[in-house]
């Protein structure tokens, strides 16, 4: 069977549309109706509030589906994408052919995986990303899905522009790089740059080798690494990049990856994480409870770790953190629908 069933698609587009629901109908509604109770100036009043928004049908309703329709997308037993994929083995291989005699591909069948990663089905992904040779293709299906309001990969387009707005970085490391989403981008955007994107995930990087060529971009370099402990030399890169990577971490892996892309910066060299960032007790509560929704559990601390103290116990200065639009007017205070605030946390080694 080579393209999925008319069932399938049509299931996950019935996801796709219900997500948009829950985004831009259901998310706006909720909101209005916690503004229109009383929150009042303390925190104790606020959590009152929460509590009390938390019993109304309405957030129950946004709670069961942001965590039911994510669980059917992967794992309906027929329509699901693990189903789906599992049904076209040969499409899957060959799909994913061009990363077995790829030049710029490095895998690494025994490296050690970290106990977080094997241990919890995060985002609902069954079996993680390293369960399944179609794993890549899974969470490329699936991350279409879950920013509703951004055209396919605006966020990482966008933050390859930030990127460049920078400076023109030569030796470019981008850690949880998945499938390539945000290091074609940067790629892209600084053609005399080497590019190197680290995993854990042996199937996101062969996704990532096998669509290369359709790139057209020399400069990629992919490897199967820990971005805690990467093994590069100190000093190998003018910029150390991450998306959508810190909140997946426990929080002291974090202060590792702060410290390894402190030690593999050279001196004047920049670190950029793009992540997300509560601000106010509102969006912390939706953050809270879509951690415990999608199986994001480390998220709750990294929201509420101090990152301008651990970005300097790992030695850096010039330490911002900025809000990031990831598509037009998305950080506008009156922006109405859901979105994840998405953050920019960036700083300088000393020379
Ligand atoms: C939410 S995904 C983000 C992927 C991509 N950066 C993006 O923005 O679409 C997090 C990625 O980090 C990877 N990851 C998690 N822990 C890692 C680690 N210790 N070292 C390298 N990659 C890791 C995961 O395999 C996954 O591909």
């Amino acid at each position: 069977m080579s393209t999925p069933l008319r069932a399938t698609v049509a299931f996950q587009e019935l996801i796709g549309s219900m997500r948009q629901h829950w985004a831009n109908q259901l998310y706006p509604a909720l909101h209005e109706r916690y503004r229109n109770i009383d929150h009042g100036a303390t925190p104790a009043m606020a959590d009152q509030a929460i509590a009390q928004i938390s019993q109304t049908p309405l957030y129950q309703w946004f709670a069961f589906i942001e965590r039911h329709y994510q669980r059917m997308k992967y794992s309906d037993p027929r329509w699901g994408l693990a189903a789906n994929f599992e049904s076209r083995p040969e499409w899957v291989r060959e799909r994913l052919a061009a990363a077995e005699s790829s030049p710029y591909l490095e895998l690494n069948p025994t490296l050690p995986i970290p106990a977080y990663y094997r241990e919890i089905d995060i985002h609902q992904h069954p079996g993680n990303l390293i369960g399944a040779d179609y794993d890549g293709l899974m969470y490329q299906a699936s991350a279409t899905s879950i920013h509703p309001n951004t055209r396919r990969f605006e966020a990482h387009e966008r933050f390859g522009d930030r990127v460049l707005s920078r400076r023109r970085f030569q030796a470019v490391l981008n850690m949880g790089c998945g499938f390539g989403k945000c290091t074609f981008p940067i790629a892209a955007r600084l053609p005399e740059a080497i590019v190197t994107g680290i995993d854990l995930s042996a199937p996101c990087l062969r996704l990532a080798a096998a669509t290369l060529p359709d790139t057209g971009l020399p400069n990629v370099r992919l490897a199967q690494r820990d971005a805690l402990r990467s093994g590069y030399a100190d000093a190998s890169f003018d910029l150390v990049t991450s998306t959508q990577l810190l909140h997946e971490l426990p929080v002291d892996d974090i202060r590792l990856v702060l410290q390894e892309s402190f030690r593999l910066l050279e001196p004047g060299g920049e670190v950029m994480h793009l992540d997300f960032r509560p601000q106010g007790r509102w969006m912390e509560f939706l953050l809270d409870g879509h951690a415990v929704r999608n199986n994001e559990g480390f998220m709750p601390a990294f929201n509420r770790l101090d990152m301008v103290a651990a970005m300097q116990d790992a030695g850096f200065v010039d330490i911002a953190i900025e809000p990031f639009a990831e598509t037009e007017g998305a950080t506008r205070a009156d922006w109405p629908y859901w979105r994840f605030p998405w953050t920019l946390f960036r700083a300088v080694k000393p020379l």
